[in-house]
Parts: C-alpha cells; structure tokens; sequence
C-alpha cells in the first residue's frame, strides 16, 4: 500500500500565519503539524510516501523530511499548481500509486489514541473498496458528514451541509483500492469548485464499495483549522507527553518501533537533536530508560 499526505493549499483561513508559511508547518507544540498525519501513514506501516504540496512550499517539505532514508522509508514529492480539491491527490499520485491500493492523508489532521495503530491496520488488511471512518463531534457541519439509515447502513455523506443529518464526521484519513484513480478523474467539480473527496467516497458507495468504521470517543482528532484550534492542539499534545512521558508522533520513535531503522541508527538522530528535549528524549529511548 502506498501512502499520500496532501499538505497543500493556501491557508487563507489562517492569515496571516499563514500567508508567508505552509499551514502544515506551523508547529503543534514541539514539530511541525505534518509530523502528525506522517506518524499515522507510519503507524498503518506505509512506507513508500509520497508529499503532496504548492510549488512556493514543496521544498520546505523536501529540506524537512529529506528522502525518507534516515526513518528507513522512501518520500517522494509532487507539486499541486492550485488547490482544485482533496482528489487530486489521486491524480497527481496516479503513477506514483501505480496498480496498488492507497492511503490519503490530510496534512492538517491531527489523531491520538489508543486503538488508533488496530483501526489502521484493519482499515488497510481490508483492501477491496474504501474504507473511510466517522468521528462524533459537536458541530460537524464544516466536515463531510455521514447520513445513516434507521438500521444505521450509510446512505450518503454529504460535504459541509448546513443541516447536517447526523454528528459523524469523516475525519481527513482516507483508505482506497486501485479503482480510486479512475473514480477521481471522472469527479466533477463541486460548487464550490473543488473535486472532492466526498464526491469519490459517495461514488464507492454507489459501487457497493464503502465501508465507514466509527471511531469511538476515546479517539482525539483534534481541529487544527483556527488559531484557537492550533493552540488546543498544542496543550493537548503538550499535556499528554508531560503526564506520560511519552511523545505524540515522534517519527522517528516509531520508525524504530517497527524496525524501520536499527537503534544506532536511531541513537544517531538523538544525537544530532541533543540540545532539546526531542533529542534527549531519543536517547532516553536508546537508553532503554523508558520502555
Ligand atoms: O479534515 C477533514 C475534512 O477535510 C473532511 O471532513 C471533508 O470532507 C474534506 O472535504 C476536508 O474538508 P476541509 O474543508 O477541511 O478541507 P480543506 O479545503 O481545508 O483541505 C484540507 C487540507 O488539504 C488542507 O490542509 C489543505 C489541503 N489541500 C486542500 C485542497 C482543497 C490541498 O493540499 N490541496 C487542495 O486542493
């Protein structure tokens, strides 16, 4: 399974943080914000990658993550001219995803929790048709939202709809079979003039071909689409690793986890971070003294 992360887009609902930066390199307390939806593509064992941003920010992401060598997997980078909507990721990535299955993710979402790595990895061993989840929030009319029938089957999801016909979000994590390229070229634009997601999703539907895994509300998937939403986050993240003492998407923690780099290899990245917390928190791992 290959894996996408869109990190693209122009942010405008955040200027003017983002006006001169990437939204998805505005830090979450300690690393940057596209740390998060890379730790779930790592997490669901992906390891051929590939980066999706805008012509001005795509070397930004190519001097932060580098080949992928040093987390023991492969990045590779395409540019997105404009923002024309979620699907192009498939369009873009047509050859890079070649005759396999894919996983999309958001560059902006941000998820914790505890049955996170089991959901990925059923999400992935299933892979005929989609599989996308829904996530219970307050107010879920800024998201695709799914409708349910009496006997809770899926109906229909519908983007951003002022009435929204249940409280499940589709969150921006996103698992397709092959058919995904072929379904996002023949998406029309929407209203809004974007092709999207939901629009393929929909069309998995019609297919017979989508499952949507609810996620329990011990699952975090945190907003990152306000400043107040960014600043949440961030406490959010930051009280966690203080109570526990373990990080929230350490990349390189959890390439070590799974055996991605060995723990020399590891060590070396502690070394190199040393001078902060990060840092020592590696070789603290390396150490042995956390467990
Ligand atoms: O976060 C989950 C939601 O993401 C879903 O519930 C919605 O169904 C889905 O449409 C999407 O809604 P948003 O309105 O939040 O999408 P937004 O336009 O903000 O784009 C999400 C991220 O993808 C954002 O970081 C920018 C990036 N992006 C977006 C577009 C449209 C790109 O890189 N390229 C694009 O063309």
């Amino acid at each position: 399974m290959k894996g996408i992360i869109l990190a693209g887009g122009k942010g405008t609902r955040l200027y003017p943080m983002t006006k001169a930066i990437s939204k998805q390199l505005l830090p979450i307390y300690d690393k940057p914000l596209v740390y998060y939806p890379l730790s779930v593509l790592l997490l669901a064992d992906i390891r051929e990658i590939l980066i999706i941003s805008s012509p001005d920010a795509i070397g930004l992401y190519e001097e932060l993550l580098g080949d992928g060598s040093q987390l023991g997997v492969q990045f590779q980078y395409a540019v997105q001219d404009q923002p024309r909507g979620l699907a192009d990721a498939f369009i873009l990535g047509a050859d890079f995803i070649g005759d396999d299955s894919v996983c999309l993710v958001l560059g902006d979402n941000v998820f914790y929790g505890q049955q996170l790595t089991d959901t990925l990895k059923t999400a992935r061993e299933n892979n005929v048709g989609a599989t996308v989840f829904g996530y219970p929030v307050r107010d879920p009319s800024a998201f695709g939202v799914v409708e349910f029938d009496d006997q809770r089957n899926v109906i229909s999801i519908e983007e951003k709809p002022e009435h929204p016909k249940s409280s499940y979000a589709v969150p921006g994590v996103y698992f397709y079979d092959n058919e995904v390229i072929e379904i996002a070229k023949n998406v029309k634009p929407s209203a809004r003039g974007e092709i999207e997601i939901t629009a393929v999703n929909n069309e998995y539907l019609r297919r017979g071909k989508l499952r949507v895994v609810l996620m329990g509300r011990g699952m975090a998937w945190l907003d990152t689409g306000t400043p107040d939403g960014l600043l949440s986050a961030a406490e959010y993240v930051s009280t966690i690793q203080k109570r526990q003492g373990f990080y929230i998407s350490c990349i390189e923690e959890i390439a070590w986890r799974r055996g991605f780099i060995t723990t020399e290899e590891f060590r070396e990245i502690g070394e190199s971070l040393k001078m902060t917390d990060y840092g020592q928190y590696i070789l603290e791992l390396c150490k042995g003294e956390r467990k």
